[in-house]
């Protein structure tokens, strides 16, 4: 049997893609590729297994531990980027792997970061970004251009409804924002306006009816849009410093 009609009879939907991306970590060692497929099957994440995941146009390197980059995130990274002035300055706080940050560096910005896990500090590192260990803001004083985040934001209730690979392997740490999901949101709301130059743009991952949620807590910030997907699916809100 091969590769890609094993994954599909494993129940993995992108089980082509997927054969690809083993295949090339493996580089034609058969005992290696034998042992990624085994990780794979227990629902291990495909990007602690090779090492990297696709984000923009990019391939960046994720450590095991560390929260994969997700397409969903790429509507947020690319309208940071018709943010930045030119020669631009941005935080991305919660970065995980920077992704997100790395995304901003290639469009010429300079790029601090935080996340409160060490590994995801030091898989950032790795990427080029410049990152700190700390909470959300705690580790910057300079005010910058464009402020990135995907915080926390699944509601407590629900983590035991995410997918098999994120809730097996991992940390809630990466998803947990309290009751209603809105707990860590409204900490970067309230705190990025010390953090963003007058006119700058604050830009936070989000899902579903959050951003109604989210609308007193935004009255600070002029010109708040919502931004969707191609399919029309709430990803996130920029909002403008006044
Ligand atoms: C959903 S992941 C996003 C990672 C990355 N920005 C991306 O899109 O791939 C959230 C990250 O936030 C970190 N984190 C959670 N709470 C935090 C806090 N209060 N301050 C800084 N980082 C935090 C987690 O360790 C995790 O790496």
């Amino acid at each position: 049997m091969d590769l890609t009609e094993v994954l599909m009879r494993n129940g993995f939907v992108a089980a082509e893609e997927e054969a690809e991306e083993l295949l090339a970590a493996a580089g034609g060692d058969e005992a290696r590729l034998d042992a990624m497929l085994e990780r794979r099957l227990t629902g291990e994440p495909l990007a602690w297994i090779t090492g990297t995941a696709p984000f923009c146009g990019l391939w960046i390197k994720v450590d095991p531990g560390v929260y994969v980059p997700r397409w969903q995130t790429e509507v947020l990274a690319r309208r940071a980027v018709e943010r930045l002035p030119a020669g631009g300055t941005a935080i991305d706080v919660c970065t995980g792997s920077g992704a997100v940050a790395v995304t901003l560096m290639r469009a010429g910005a300079r790029v601090v970061a935080s996340d409160l896990d060490e590994r995801s500090v030091a898989c950032a590192r790795s990427n080029g970004v410049d990152a700190y260990a700390g909470d959300l803001f705690e580790p910057f004083s300079e005010p910058v251009d464009v402020i990135t985040g995907v915080v926390p934001y699944v509601p407590t209730p629900d983590l035991p409804l995410l997918q098999r690979d994120t809730f097996t392997f991992e940390t809630a740490l990466s998803y947990d924002g309290g009751d209603d999901g809105t707990a860590i949101l409204r900490r970067a709301i309230a705190e990025a306006p010390r953090f963003l130059r007058p006119g700058g743009a604050l830009l936070l991952e989000l899902g579903g009816r959050q951003a109604d949620a989210l609308q007193d807590a935004l009255e600070a910030y002029a010109d708040v849009n919502v931004l969707v997907d191609e399919d029309g699916d709430v990803r996130a809100i920029e909002a403008t410093r006044l």
